[in-house]
């Protein structure tokens, strides 16, 4: 028995076409129930569809051998437990630092609202800039317009959300897309299922 958890929203419109032509479908009516373990049309593969951020807590505890996620929320959560097998090029975007134009970041701390600590917090650290971080679940680029931050780092794709809230785009600190990661333990104990998915999900990339 085979469990891949898949993130909810975005990733999941681009990943269920992968993984059909991989071989791995999910009915229509199995997506649209309240149920959280969906069944596919392989009896030994399960699917389970969660929050994009929780995917690799599933995958690192085991509670599932392969899971897809963004490399924004891989890189937040850290490699513990889990290898990052596979790029999937989908949902493709960049995670950068932005600011109203006229703010001046030439700041003894700056003050950063962001989803990403972790990875704010080390990409600041290498550059020897003191920060205060403030951890927000989401509406980032409201932050700098209220004076609750300096600036932000946050994800950047066709720019229009930095735009509409009238801030720019400055360092670019991560190319993101989404990756395929594997619980370390069911690697080695499921090598040849795993194996076989790789192979069949890559050669359809
Ligand atoms: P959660 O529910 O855990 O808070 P979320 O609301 O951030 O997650 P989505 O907005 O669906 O979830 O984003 C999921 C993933 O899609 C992100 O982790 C990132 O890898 C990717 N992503 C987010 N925004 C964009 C974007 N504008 N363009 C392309 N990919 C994106
Ligand atoms: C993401 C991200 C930005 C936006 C960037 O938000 O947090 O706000 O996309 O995309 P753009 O450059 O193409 O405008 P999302 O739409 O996922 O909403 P969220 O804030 O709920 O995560």
């Amino acid at each position: 028995m085979l469990t891949i958890a898949l993130s909810k929203g975005r990733i999941l419109e681009q990943t269920l076409p992968l993984l059909e032509k991989a071989g791995l479908v999910v009915s229509a009516e199995e997506l649209k129930s309240r149920k959280l373990i969906l069944d596919t049309n392989l009896e030994d593969v399960k699917v389970i569809i969660i929050r994009a951020s929780d995917v690799p807590v599933f995958v690192q505890h085991g509670a599932a051998d392969i899971g897809i996620a963004g490399k924004d929320v891989l890189l937040e959560h850290g490699a513990n437990g889990l290898f990052e097998l596979l790029d999937l090029g989908i949902a493709k975007c960049r995670l950068m630092v932005a600011a109203e134009p006229s703010q001046d970041l030439n700041q003894s701390t700056l003050k950063i609202a962001t989803k990403y600590v972790n990875s704010t917090k080390q990409y600041f650290q290498a550059k020897g800039q003191q920060v205060e971080v403030i951890k927000l679940y989401g509406a980032m680029e409201l932050a700098p317009i209220v004076g609750l931050a300096h600036c932000i780092v946050d994800l950047v794709d066709t720019g229009n959300t930095l735009k509409a809230n009238g801030l720019i785009p400055l360092d670019h600190i991560q190319d993101i897309s989404s990756r395929l990661v594997v619980n370390s333990a069911s690697f080695n104990t499921k090598h040849t299922e795993i194996k076989d998915w790789l192979t069949r999900i890559e050669a359809n990339l």
